[in-house]
Order: structure tokens, then C-alpha cells, then sequence
């Protein structure tokens, strides 16, 4: 069972907003990899007992001495091959005798590498070949720093005209530094350099598969669970509906959901999770009407934060009520996925800063006095969506923009109300049917409508009306942390504009968000 992970790579994180995106990467091609943060002790590391471990870039300087984070001296004891990524390189560099110094001029973005040498990295890779046979690499750069001089034992394999050294390799210890960002899909030839080191390098093998992680986890929670009952708060979106899912194959009846509506979700929501877990695929799901109960508590209520968590606390009470009603229940699965579980390591660490309390991360309260069931705890969202789709759920369903916990309840501006509500999920509805309809649906990472409370004049035919205003929003992002709005066209802005004043009597006013992240958050509230 444990053969999954008994190949692995570990990612030391430096702080690159890139880490992610190499664990990403790794697992792609087969292989299971996670991070750690760089001060990892001597005996974690020896526990742990990676094949091989990549060192993420990072904001700081190694020229910065003391104070400039540095990979643990065990790691250079372990006899395993390293691979150094920009900081990572610098590092490197410093710590086994070789020196960084500052550049006069910072490479950000696209740049060509010079092939300089042979290089198991680097074998039989090239954008571009010269006339004399010269080879050289598309990449992305983002650095300052830059290594002078390389330790004993490296040579010198690839270069720029500001970065002579843009990479170094010594093949006797497997170790090797690049200074350019494999991981980011600018360098065209990232993937094959990973597999070059995970799997030539580091001789792991490809087991990481969608299949092989189902069939892994079904192991897992069935010896967990034994013929105890597992309860999973299902709430439609794709990480607690692929544990659904996932569950139901482990353990079929064993497993019981509970779906609270809580009058804050998008339009024919409750009908759709109905019909696919319970018509379809049998799963027992437990439908919960609590409309009245959410909208109860949150009357008069116009603070944002105030709202998370009446929302978050009210469907605590629910859910405990129902699960009281159900006997012999011992686990409480949830769609915690990793990168949670990495969000959630940074803010104990205070590496993190809070700008909105998500509810659904901190989970459920401790005094539940049940044990916990996370079969997606080691995942990213685009394997969970794979797992999805290769356990027959639809795939318009697994690949669904992001939904927030308190739902509506932060679409809404200020005091929610169930009229305004109403009037949301029409708006939204129709903004996400033309969106599909004109197929940037694929195209943006997540759009929605927003309800403003505030009444403006429009006319339709000839008579006056004073109506609430709708904005529109809708984002292209990677990771949810940085956003850019996405360029919707103009025809298509026009379409979903008059449908929503035509079809919909209480909107005079459609507007369209411009804002990115940052400053603005992709959320209104
Ligand atoms: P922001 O608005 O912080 O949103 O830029 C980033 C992502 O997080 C989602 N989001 C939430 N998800 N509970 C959630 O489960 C929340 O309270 C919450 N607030 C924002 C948001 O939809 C976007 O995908």
C-alpha cells in the first residue's frame, strides 16, 4: 500500500511563489514529491528519505549571510542528487565553497540559455541549434544574484551573456543548479528537465497515476474506517464531491452525506448534487433545508467577516444536529486537499498573512468527537479533478469554477436577504449559461455575478424603473492568490447585460469588475 510513495522527491520551499507549481510538475510525470519548508531538520530529512530533493527558488539573498535562509548541512550527508533552483542554486553554491554576488542587471522573464557542456540534466534537449551545432533553451528568468564562482567538483554547463554561470552540474555527487525556473510552462523544456532528474537522475519510477492513487486510497480508508460510518458534508463543489465519490467506491453504504442548503447556493444546486449522487449513483445523501435557519441569523448583518462566520457556525449546528440523528458514526471525512493543508502549516508558522477568514479550512470543531477522513489530503486540485473525472464523475461538474463556503451570503453586499438572493442566482445564471455558450467558461478560472444593494434608474419600454444593480466578475488565475479580469469581449458583455435587465424585473444596471488581484480580492466581500 505504501509502494505509492516509496519513490519520492522532496521540494525544500525558499519562499518562490513558484514551489507549488515543481510538486505540480514531479507528479505530473509519475512521481509523488511534496514540500517541506527549508529549515527541515537533520532527522526529518533522514526520516523522510526522499530519493532525490529539489531546492525551490526564493525572495531573499544569500549574500545577505547569516541571516539568508540555508538548506540544512544534513542534506549534503544524505547521498542523494539535489537539484538547485535559482536561490536554490545560490545556495548551493555558497554552502559547498562557491560564491554569489549581486548582478548590475536582474533577468526577469524570458531569456535564452547557452548550452555549455554535457550534462545528464540537460541530454538531449534544445530550442534552438545553431549553425555550428551550438545548442540553446527557451527559459524564464527571475533573479538578481547571480554565482561567480562554482564549488569543487561542478562544471560549468549553460550561460547567458549577464549570468555566465546559468547553470552547473557535478555529475559525481549527482548534484546540479540552474538559475531559471523549469517549473513555469514559459520554459518550453521544464518537463523534460524534471524527468531527466526524477527519473534518470533519481531513478524513480512513474506510479503516481490517477488510477494507482484510487485504488492506493480505497486501501487506505477501508483499513481506517474497518465497518465503522463515515458522515461527509457534501457541498457540490469538487473536493467534497470527489470524496463522495470516492468514498462510496471504498466503502458504499458505510458512507452517509449530508447537503445543508442554506438558501446561499447557486441556481437548481441542491436538484443537481440530488440527482447525481442520490438518483444516480446511489450514494445516501441526507438533503437538509436550512434556508430559513441561515437567513434567520444573518438578518441585519453587514460586516463580511461577521458574515463567514454565522455562516460557518450555523452550518456547524446543522450538520451536528443531523449527525446526532445518524447511529454509529465514528469518522467525518473531508475535501481537505494540499494545498490546505500547506496554507494551513504557513499561518501556524506566522508565514502567512490573513486577509479573509476562509471557514471551510479550519474544518469542523475539535469536540465533534469524530475521527477524521481526508483521502485527498495529498492532492492538488488538477489531480483531485483527474480522480474525478477516472471515477465516472461528469466532467462539467469536476471541472466547475471554485464556489466559496458562505456562498451567496458574500455576493450579496452587505445585509443578505432571500429576495436578493433570488434575484442573484438568476443573474449568475445566466452570466454562467453565456459563458459556457461562448466557450470562455474554459477560458477564465472563475466568474460570477454580485449583488449591490444599491437602486438605480433605468428605462424599459417606456416606463421608468428603479431597480438593484448586478456586477459581473470574472478572473484568470492560476493560484487564487494574484488575479487579472479576464478580457471578456465587449458582444459577449452585451449579451449577458441585456438577457439580465430583460429577464430579470428588479435590475436596471450591469457592470463589469476591472479590478485585479491585488489590490482587489477576486470575492467583493
Ligand atoms: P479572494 O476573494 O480572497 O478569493 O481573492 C480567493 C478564492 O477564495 C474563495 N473564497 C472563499 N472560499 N470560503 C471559501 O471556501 C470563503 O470564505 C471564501 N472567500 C473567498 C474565492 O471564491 C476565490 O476562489
Amino acid at each position: 500500500m505504501d509502494d505509492l510513495q516509496a519513490e519520492k522527491i522532496l521540494i525544500l520551499d525558499f519562499g518562490s511563489q513558484y514551489t507549488q507549481l515543481i510538486a505540480r510538475r514531479i507528479r505530473e510525470i509519475g512521481v509523488f514529491s511534496e514540500i517541506r519548508a527549508w529549515d527541515i531538520s537533520a532527522e526529518e530529512l533522514r526520516e523522510y528519505n526522499p530519493r532525490g530533493v529539489i531546492l525551490s527558488g526564493g525572495p531573499e539573498s544569500v549574500t545577505e549571510g547569516a541571516t539568508a535562509p540555508r538548506a540544512p548541512d544534513a542534506l549534503f550527508d544524505v547521498g542523494v542528487p539535489l537539484l538547485g533552483i535559482c536561490y536554490g542554486m545560490q545556495t548551493m553554491a555558497t554552502q559547498l565553497g562557491g560564491q554569489v554576488s549581486t548582478s548590475d542587471v536582474r533577468e526577469f522573464g524570458y531569456a535564452q540559455v547557452t548550452v555549455e557542456g554535457e550534462s545528464e540534466l540537460l541530454c538531449d534537449i534544445a530550442d534552438h541549434i545553431g549553425p555550428n551545432g551550438e545548442k540553446s533553451l527557451d527559459v524564464w528568468m527571475s533573479h538578481g544574484d547571480k554565482v561567480v564562482s562554482m564549488p569543487q567538483g561542478f562544471e560549468h554547463t549553460l550561460s547567458t551573456a549577464s549570468c555566465p554561470i546559468a547553470g552547473m552540474a557535478d555529475e559525481a555527487r549527482r548534484y546540479y543548479g540552474i538559475q531559471f525556473h523549469p517549473e513555469v510552462t514559459h520554459t518550453a523544456q521544464g518537463e523534460k528537465i524534471f524527468e531527466h532528474f526524477v527519473r534518470q537522475i533519481c531513478c524513480c519510477e512513474a506510479r503516481w497515476t490517477s488510477a494507482a492513487i484510487i485504488e492506493d486510497q480505497i486501501a487506505r480508508v477501508r483499513s481506517q474506517v474497518g465497518d465503522s460510518h463515515v458522515l461527509l458534508g457534501l457541498s457540490g463543489g469538487v473536493d467534497s464531491s470527489v470524496v463522495a465519490a470516492l468514498l462510496h467506491r471504498a466503502i458504499g453504504d458505510q458512507l452517509t452525506c449530508v447537503f445543508v442548503d442554506n438558501g446561499l447556493l447557486r441556481k437548481n444546486e441542491g436538484n443537481m448534487v440530488m440527482d447525481m449522487f442520490a438518483q444516480n449513483m446511489g450514494v445516501r445523501v441526507i438533503r437538509v433545508n436550512a434556508q430559513k435557519q441561515f437567513l434567520d441569523q444573518l438578518r441585519g448583518v453587514d460586516d463580511p467577516e461577521k458574515k463567514r462566520k454565522i455562516i460557518g457556525n450555523t452550518f456547524i449546528d446543522v450538520f451536528d444536529a443531523e449527525s446526532n440523528k445518524i447511529d454509529n458514526v465514528r469518522f467525518l471525512a473531508q475535501g481537505t486537499i494540499y494545498p490546505d493543508v500547506i496554507e494551513s502549516a504557513a499561518s501556524k508558522t506566522g508565514k502567512a498573512h490573513v486577509i479573509k477568514s476562509h471557514h471551510n479550512v479550519g474544518g469542523l470543531p475539535d469536540d465533534m468527537a469524530l475521527e477524521l477522513v481526508e483521502p485527498l489530503r495529498e492532492l492538488f486540485k488538477d489531480e483531485v479533478r483527474k480522480i474525478g473525472v477516472e471515477l465516472g464523475l461528469p466532467k462539467d461538474m469536476v471541472y466547475r469554477h471554485p464556489f466559496p463556503g458562505p456562498g451567496l451570503g458574500v455576493r450579496i453586499l452587505g445585509d443578505v436577504k432571500e429576495a436578493y438572493a433570488d434575484v442573484l442566482r438568476e443573474a449568475d445564471a445566466i452570466f454562467i449559461e453565456e459563458l459556457h455558450a461562448s466557450g470562455w467558461y474554459q477560458k477564465t478560472s472563475q466568474a460570477f455575478a454580485v449583488f449591490l444593494p444599491v437602486q438605480s434608474v433605468g428605462v424599459v419600454g417606456d416606463g421608468r424603473r428603479y431597480a438593484w444593480v448586478i456586477a459581473l466578475r470574472a478572473v484568470e488565475t492560476i493560484d487564487f492568490m494574484t488575479a487579472r479580469w479576464a478580457h471578456l469581449p465587449y458582444e459577449l458583455l452585451e449579451r449577458v447585460s441585456g438577457r439580465i435587465i430583460n429577464e430579470i424585473a428588479d435590475v436596471s444596471r450591469v457592470t463589469y469588475d476591472i479590478s485585479s488581484k491585488p489590490p482587489a480580492t477576486i470575492e467583493w466581500e
